[in-house]
């Protein structure tokens, strides 16, 4: 691991930024609105961002959609954000090759609606025919950092009783390999809006190392010059991973 601080002393910019998409119910309660409100402009958030990380050559966005946790919220709102989910796949599979964007989910997908885990691996599908290089969008989705950890350890336990691995070969390339990010590297940067200053579970193991990047800013308000402020503080980071400079 290493920094890359170039010659001004800056950091390279991320290739994998992750964000925490939080304040979309706040936003709508100022506004006089139901929180479901709040999730619409927050998926058009989603959007923006999203296409914004392209342009600009960010390789990997992860986002935080909704948490192992967050099934403690309302009949109404959880369902309002599954239907949120659904329409923005259903756009996704008629744009993402069009638009030369990857599409991949974090989570376990088995409480998942029938009709949700069917467009999921239609976009799978899609991503798995477009190039490597191309910019993927990470969603997490009944995703938790614990749920994530302990579903590996099962896979990696059950590959050892059926004698495909030996306990001594774990190690943290072979345990990542587990993961639902197996194959993307951690993000370098992870961003939360709306004045929180904590993970709610959020890429766990992927953290290790990741700058932190908080602001007051609800997700409906976050915009293009929100993310540019990010990236900017992120550049002028100086990462050390435990050495010495
Ligand atoms: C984030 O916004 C979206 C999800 C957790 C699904 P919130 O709904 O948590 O908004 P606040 O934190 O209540 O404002
Ligand atoms: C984290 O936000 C989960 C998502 C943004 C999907 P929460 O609003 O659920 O987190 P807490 O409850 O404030 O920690
Ligand atoms: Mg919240």
């Amino acid at each position: 691991m290493e920094g890359n601080n170039n010659e001004a002393g800056r950091l390279a910019p991320p290739r994998h930024i992750a964000i925490i998409m939080d304040g979309n119910g706040r936003w709508a309660k100022k506004r006089g609105l139901p929180r479901t409100a709040g999730h619409k402009a927050g998926a058009e958030t989603f959007r923006r961002i999203a296409t914004y990380c392209k342009n600009i050559g960010v390789k990997y966005l992860t986002v935080y959609a909704f948490s192992t946790e967050n099934w403690k919220r309302s009949e109404t709102e959880v369902s309002a954000i599954m239907a949120l989910l659904k329409k923005y796949l259903l756009e996704a599979v008629n744009t993402m090759e069009r638009d030369h964007i990857r599409l991949h989910f974090f989570g376990d997908m088995t409480p998942i609606s029938t009709e949700l885990r069917a467009l999921a691996r239609e976009t799978d599908e899609i991503t798995e025919h477009l190039s490597a290089s191309d910019f993927q969008a990470n969603v997490c989705l009944n995703y938790g950092g614990r749920d994530e950890i302990l579903r590996a350890a099962r896979c990696f336990a059950a590959d050892c009783a059926a004698g495909k691995r030996r306990p001594e070969e774990l190690d943290e390339a072979v345990f990542s390999g587990y993961l639902d990010s197996k194959g993307i590297p951690d993000p370098e940067l992870i961003i939360r809006p709306s004045g929180e200053q904590r993970l709610s579970n959020f890429l766990l193991w992927q953290c290790a190392y990741s700058e932190l990047y908080y602001t007051d800013a609800l997700w409906p308000d976050f915009d293009e010059a929100e993310l540019d402020r990010a990236i900017l503080a992120y550049q002028a980071r100086d990462r050390r991973f435990g050495g010495v400079k």
